[in-house]
This record gives C-alpha cells, structure tokens and sequence, in this order.
C-alpha cells in the first residue's frame, strides 16, 4: 500500500454508499482485505502503510487492534445491505502473524458472522516466515484460513541483507513444512528480483529454493525503489545501483522459464500457479474490478465504482471507530472512461486475456504485429515479450 494517498472527496461520516454503487453488490463478486498495519522491524525497500513499535509510539496498540477492526467490519455490514456472501477475505500488510492468532480467527469470525463467507471461500494470510510457529498455524487452519503467502524474497543471505530481511533462509522451507503439516492445501511464495547486487544465478538459486519447497503459487516482483525509503536514500546517495532494465528483463525470463519447467503456470504478468485452483482469487477480484471492502488503515475498499481509502495511521483510525465514525478518509466516483481505462491497464496483465471490444482494433493489430500480443477468441494475451513490456503495451492501447 503507497505511503501517500490520492486526493479525493471527502468520505461520509457514517460510511454510506450511493445507490447506484449498492446496486451492483449481488451482481458482482465481494472480497474482504484486512489490513494489519505492524512489523517487527520495516525492510529497506518497503513503503506499505505499516508501523514498528517504536513508530506507533503508544498510539493504537496492537493488543486492541482486532477489537478495533472488528467495528469495522459491523459499521460496513449496517451500510452494505444486499451485500452477498463473501467469496474471498485477504490479511495483508504489514505483517498479519504478528497477531496472535486468535486475534486473526476472530477477525475473520466477524466477517463470517456479519457478512457470511460463500462455500469454499478463499481466505488468506500473509506472514512474514520469521514470524510463524506450528502451534499459530494450527490455529489459524482451524480458525478457517486455506490459503498462506510467505514473504521469502531471496534465498541468498547477501540479496536478504541488502534487503534488510532479518529471516534465515533455512526458515522458509520449515514455515512452508509446518503449514503442510497445518493442513493448508495452498502455499504461496513472494520473491523479489533485481535487487541491487544480484547475479543471474543468485536469482537461479532463489526460484529453484522456492521450486524446491513445493509451493503451489508464486509471485515474484521486480524491486521498485520506493520514495521516502532506506533503499531510496541508498540508491540516491549512490551507495547501491538502481536496478538495471535489461537485468530485470533477463531475471523475468529466467523466472518463468523455471516456474513454468516446474509446472507452475503464469496466470498474471507477476504470479503463477499450479492450477487454476491455485490462482490467488482474491487478487483476481481485483484484476476483475469486482466489489471488495478494506478494513484497516489505509485500507481501499471498491464497490460499484466507488473507491474509498481509510485514514492511514492507526490512531486516527481507532479514535474514528470508537467515536462511531467511519474510518472512510475520502473517495472517488470512477467514471466509465476511468473504469474501461482501469481495466484495459489490469486485464491486459491476465493469462485469461483482455476483451478485445474494450480497445481499438488498430491498436491490437499493431501489438499483435509486433509479436507482443495474439488474439484467442474475443481476447488479447500477451506473449512473453509483451509480459516484458506490458506499460508499453497498455500505452499503445490507450493510444
Ligand atoms: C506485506 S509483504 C508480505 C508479508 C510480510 N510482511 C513479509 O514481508 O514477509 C507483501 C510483499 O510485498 C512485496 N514488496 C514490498 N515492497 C516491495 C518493493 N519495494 N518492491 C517489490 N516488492 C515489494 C514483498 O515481496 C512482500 O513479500
Ligand atoms: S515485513 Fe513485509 S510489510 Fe513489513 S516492512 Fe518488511 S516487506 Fe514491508
């Protein structure tokens, strides 16, 4: 989550939703993503919306903070009526397993409880593998979680500690085997590439580490340098390289290369998995411009063009839900150009392909001209070079 917010109209006190926005809900599919804004200690590179002890400094505690999100799911269900079960809830950060455990299943229980959760609803966590024990995993496959994301990153100790990672890497195949042992069918794992430093076989050596594991997804994402962060300082005090365009393109292709030998499909420009049942269907609620709510600091929430984002430090967002009030710090109506615009720039990146009535039919000739996209069907998917260069390929688009 970016650490500056976009400029909006300011929120309803009391959360309501215009009418034409609560229309869609039972046309639409609904996720829920919690926020949980904490970690133990903020890596280099990272800009989320998230808080060490030291930097919450005796504001909203982390001791009352399901309480506290558990408002909030009872304030959005008073104003979402009509609203379906719930097909996939997402607990993101930040670092949602440094709660304990019980904390996440009962957040997870208001959601049920109030919203209801469809059958064979996905619910995910991510967890930092530094910060698991088979007992919590445990508890959180019977408190209802299927689905477990860890941050690995790199399996070699010099990228992990220009990453300020403080994990052993020996520590992610065990967090994966405890999970396993847990009784959580789906295992995903984050990798990132290109940090600075990084040799081509580093990065061998970090995806076959992943493969080895056995997991049943991967994303892996290029090391953007984010603003206001110890990366950025470094890069611009030219203590470290920016990452390297063409090296980022050779590690991409290595990536799916092994990924896919491995029986891992690409199904998003940065995600694969073994098989459909392995997509990350939360994420493809958002690829889809589906309705989702999002609890927690800085959360954004989407429902029938309507997004809305919360206020972002975590004492400001408990004072609002004890005062009653809507965590909603502003919003924006999507226009219908903004919507098709919005979704040319996320179903492009989708193996599943972009509906092709969305473009102009010049523009896909042209992709398809340069071996960067082919038609199947009514839709556009992109080859792997056009995977490489798919900013470039929504601009020609767009034109
Ligand atoms: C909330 S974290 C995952 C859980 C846990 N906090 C952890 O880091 O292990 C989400 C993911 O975002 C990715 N990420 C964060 N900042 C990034 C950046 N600047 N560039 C690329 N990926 C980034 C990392 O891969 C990370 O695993
Ligand atoms: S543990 Fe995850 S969320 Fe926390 S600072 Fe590191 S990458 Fe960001």
């Amino acid at each position: 989550m970016p650490s500056t917010l976009p400029d909006g109209e300011p929120a309803p006190a009391d959360g309501s939703l215009p009418d034409a926005a609560l229309a869609t809900l039972p046309q639409r599919r609904l996720g829920v993503y919690v926020h949980v804004p904490f970690c133990r200690v903020r890596c280099g590179y990272c800009d989320f919306n998230t808080y060490t002890a030291t930097e919450l400094g005796g504001g909203a505690s982390q001791a009352s903070y399901a309480d506290t999100a558990v408002r909030e799911v009872d304030l959005l269900a008073g104003v979402l009526p009509g609203a379906p079960p719930v097909e996939t809830v997402f607990f993101g950060g930040g670092t949602p397993t440094l709660l304990p455990a019980p904390d996440l299943v009962r957040m997870l229980a208001a959601v049920r409880g109030r919203f209801g959760l469809s059958a064979g609803a996905e619910v995910t966590t991510e967890a930092n593998p530094d910060s698991v024990t088979p007992d919590g995993l445990a508890a959180l496959r019977a408190g209802g979680f299927t689905r477990i994301s860890f941050g690995m990153q790199s399996a070699v100790p010099s990228v992990l500690a220009v990453l300020d990672r403080t994990h052993d890497p020996e520590r992610v195949p065990q967090a994966v085997a405890w999970a396993r042992e847990a009784g959580f069918e789906q295992v995903s794992l984050d990798l990132i590439y290109g940090t600075p430093g990084e040799t081509l076989a580093d990065w061998r050596r970090s995806v076959d580490a992943a493969l080895a594991c056995g997991p049943d997804h991967v994303s892996a994402y290029s090391l953007i340098v984010e603003d206001g962060t110890a990366l950025a300082r470094q890069v611009r005090a030219g203590v470290l390289p920016m990452p390297d365009e063409d090296d980022l393109a050779d590690k991409y292709v290595l990536a799916d290369e092994l990924l896919t030998a491995a029986g891992l499909s690409w199904y998003e420009v940065s995600n694969w998995a073994r098989d459909e049942a392995s997509r990350c269907r939360h994420n493809e609620l958002y690829w889809t411009s589906q309705n989702w709510l999002g609890i927690g600091p800085g959360a954004h929430a989407h429902v029938g063009g309507v997004r809305w984002w919360n206020v972002k430090h975590p004492t400001a967002y408990a004072a609002r839900l004890a005062a009653g009030q809507s965590p909603a710090h502003a919003r924006e109506l999507l226009d219908a150009d903004v919507q098709r615009l919005e979704r040319v720039l996320l179903e492009v990146r989708l193996r599943d392909g972009l509906p092709l009535d969305l473009v102009d039919p010049t523009a896909v000739g042209e992709v398809v001209a340069d071996g960067l996209g082919v038609r199947e069907d009514d839709r556009l998917v992109l080859t792997r070079r056009g995977r490489l260069l798919a900013d470039a390929v929504v601009r020609d688009l767009l034109g």
